[in-house]
């Protein structure tokens, strides 16, 4: 992106930091939460709410009581990817950037036994967290690998569908990350993702793109999100086809909790209602023919 102003290292750096920390604090909770062996009360794995759902409201369509707390509570992504990637019993699955490991765990479920799990992430504390909760159900159709988005350890032409809750936002080398995930897909397979979008761009504000994005955070997902229009373009450039992005939420002031940086907070509130109102979680699917 034009506007990057930090080095590619820098930022996977930075992410990897604030990823291995939140990994740490919920390692914690794993190796106190000894409910959840596979013949452990499912029920007792994690606190539900009234709805009878547990943890993230991204995930109200989802059954998630019988995943271990560590898997729900380490759960930061923006999107379900469940919901927009109609997995079928038998495929091989890819998660871009697993993190602790929930979305495996749900996609390993709908999958079932004849089909298989990958996730792939950078931090060695996630992948710690992500083996470990695996392990705690007793999941045998899920391998969590150490890599890089922008450089995938997978062969080509071995996935069906690719998955990924809010994590290409966190590439600072989309387009290789877009490019690898083209290879390692089967003719056929899809892609079909959670992130957060630009909703048209980011001028006619009192303050430069760059400077926009130089105040918001790379490891909170916003500052390197693509515009719908550079995504569109990235994934066709990649090889993908049939490509739709939907919007699901649009961010509002609540949504960013005090994170917006001085520079920005102090514009006029309803300059920054519209700002903040540019960044959407959206669904991106795309097809390799
Ligand atoms: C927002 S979390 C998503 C976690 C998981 N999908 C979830 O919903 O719980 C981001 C994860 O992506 C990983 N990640 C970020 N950038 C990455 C990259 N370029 N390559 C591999 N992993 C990356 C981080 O280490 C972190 O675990």
């Amino acid at each position: 992106m034009s506007t990057l102003l930090r080095t590619p290292d820098a930022i996977k750096s930075e992410v990897q930091n604030r990823y291995g920390q939140i990994a740490d604090e919920n390692l914690q909770i794993a190796v106190a939460d000894s409910c959840c062996g596979p013949s452990s009360s499912a029920s007792s794995c994690c606190s539900t709410d009234s709805s009878g759902s547990c943890g993230s409201p991204l995930y109200l369509g989802e059954d998630l009581t019988e995943l271990p707390e560590a898997a729900v509570s380490s759960s930061l992504g923006c999107g379900n990817p469940q919901a927009i990637a109609a997995l079928q019993t038998g495929e091989v699955v890819l998660d871009l950037g697993s993190g602790g490991g929930l979305d495996v765990l749900l996609a390993a479920r709908q999958v079932g036994p004849t089909g298989f799990v990958y996730g792939v992430d950078m931090t060695d504390k996630m992948l710690e967290l992500a083996r470990t909760n695996a392990a705690k159900i007793g999941a045998t159709n899920v391998e969590f690998r150490k890599g890089e988005l922008e450089n995938l350890p997978l062969p080509d032409n071995s996935v069906d569908v690719i998955i990924s809750n809010c994590v290409v936002n966190l590439s600072p080398e989309k387009e290789n990350a877009l490019s690898e995930a083209f290879r390692v897909l089967k003719p056929g397979g899809r892609l079909a993702i959670s992130d957060i979008v630009v909703d048209g761009d980011l001028s006619g504000f009192p303050v430069s793109e760059a400077q926009i994005r130089a105040g918001l955070s790379w490891a909170g997902c916003i500052a390197g999100a693509l515009t719908i229009d550079q995504f569109t373009h990235l994934l066709e450039s990649a090889g993908f086809s049939e490509i739709d992005i939907e919007i699901q939420h649009r961010y509002n002031l609540d949504d960013f909790l005090g994170d917006l940086p001085t520079e920005l907070s102090s514009l006029e509130p309803t300059v920054v209602q519209n700002l903040v109102g540019r960044f959407t979680s959206s669904a991106v699917r795309a097809k390799k023919q």
